[in-house]
């Protein structure tokens, strides 16, 4: 990750502002400590720059003559703001930082519990599980008694993570009888053969499949008018058309098999709220644009047992976003200030919200938005 420009003595001042005004407690970046395990990879190539020359403040100079309360003074010192100079490329997924695998998590406990919480016996596909949230997910679906199915486009992650993820498992349930069944497949979500071919081979392999995750998604920041179209429409491809083709791919092989089946589709606030500062248009609508799938597709496959339901993250500190906070530390004071929970959230925050949903427990559950954001979108 490179920082071409670092942020004006202007910007900072602005921000600190900003903060001071609307935080409620103090900053404390212990609460970034959510990863315990440094990432083992090169991180490199993400381009984030902050242009001092067209920092908010010049928008609106110094000796600008405006009234108390204008629309001026409103966008300069208000949090609605977006900051059109913030850009940020995805980086290649070798580039990526590798999630370290959950402990502590996945083991017996002799707590008392719903039975109904259970997801034994079924078949969960996960896609985008080879890290971050996916991954997290995927342990919590495990260590809730389903077989599971990783689905990513980074074959060798998802080989690796699979195998990590078994280990685990093995270390916290000593003298387990019957191991899960854990397999990772490969797709790119956006393309529908790749995703048939994908569906085909996860039934080839575990049999059957009862529940779905789409997780596979990423984010990128460039200003609505230089955003590069071919990354906008490789955005949507992932993120929309990837999660219609898996879930109406599942929901045809429920459909054949009439077998009643559970999905969660992973949203995001972004569908609901406008992140400030860094600009971000087409991932919002795309999200919204998932959020309503969610919903329309709960209403078509409500009759063949079907259920779908959306979860909506706020910020969530995976691998990347922890590596671009800890580089960029005013956007994640930045994020903290709006969010009334007083920290980022962790992928294990979203474990028992997705259990849950896929579960008998939400039984007449269908088509909801269930947001996990620590209250960002409250306020
Ligand atoms: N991290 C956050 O703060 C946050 C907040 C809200 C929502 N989300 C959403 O959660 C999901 C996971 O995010 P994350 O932070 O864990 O990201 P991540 O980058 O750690 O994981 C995303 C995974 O998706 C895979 N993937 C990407 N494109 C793919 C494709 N075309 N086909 C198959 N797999 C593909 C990647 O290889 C990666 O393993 C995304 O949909 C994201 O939009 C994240």
């Amino acid at each position: 990750m490179n920082i071409l420009v670092s942020p004006s003595p202007t910007r900072l001042a602005f921000l600190a502002r900003n903060i001071s005004r609307h935080s409620t407690k103090p900053l404390n970046f212990n609460r970034f400590a959510a990863l315990n395990n440094p990432p083992t990879r090169k991180f490199s190539s993400n381009t984030w720059y902050l242009n001092s020359s067209h920092s908010p403040r010049s928008r609106f100079p110094l000796n600008q003559a405006k009234s108390p309360g204008s629309k001026a003074d409103e966008k300069e010192e208000g949090i609605s703001f977006i900051d059109e100079n913030i850009s940020i490329e995805y980086p290649e997924s070798d580039e990526l930082p590798r999630t370290p695998i959950i402990q502590g998590r996945g083991g017996r406990h002799f707590k008392r519990t719903l039975a109904q919480f259970s997801l034994e016996e079924s078949v969960t596909v996960v896609t985008g599980g080879a890290s971050g949230i996916g991954l997290a997910i995927s342990q919590g679906i495990v260590a809730s008694g389903s077989h599971l199915a990783i689905v990513d486009m980074n074959r060798d992650e998802a080989h690796t993570q699979t195998e990590k993820l078994l280990e685990q498992f093995k270390r916290e349930n000593p003298g387990i009888q019957r191991m899960p069944k854990v397999t990772s497949h490969f797709a790119d979500v956006s393309n529908p053969s790749s995703v048939d071919h994908a569906i085909a081979d996860i039934i080839a392999k575990q049999g059957k499949i009862d529940n779905l995750v789409t997780c596979a998604g990423f984010t990128e920041n460039f200003s609505a008018i230089t955003y590069p179209h071919d990354r906008m429409q490789k955005l949507w491809g992932v993120v929309v058309d990837g999660t219609y083709l898996f879930t109406a791919g599942v929901a045809k092989h429920l459909i054949q098999r009439q077998a009643a089946g559970n999905m969660v589709v992973i949203g995001s606030m972004s569908g609901a709220i406008v992140n400030v500062p860094q600009p971000q248009a087409p991932y919002n609508a795309a999200k919204a644009a998932v959020r309503h799938l969610a919903a329309s597709l709960a209403v078509e496959w409500a009759s063949h047992d079907i259920r779908v339901n959306c979860i909506s993250p706020g910020y969530i500190l995976t691998a990347l976003t922890r590596k671009i906070l800890e580089e960029n530390a005013e956007f994640g004071d930045k994020w903290i200030s709006l969010i009334p929970a007083g920290r980022v959230g962790s992928p294990e925050d979203l474990m028992g919200a997705v259990v849950f949903l896929l579960s008998d427990s939400a039984k007449y559950i269908t088509g909801a938005d269930l947001r996990v954001d620590g209250g960002y979108t409250l306020t």
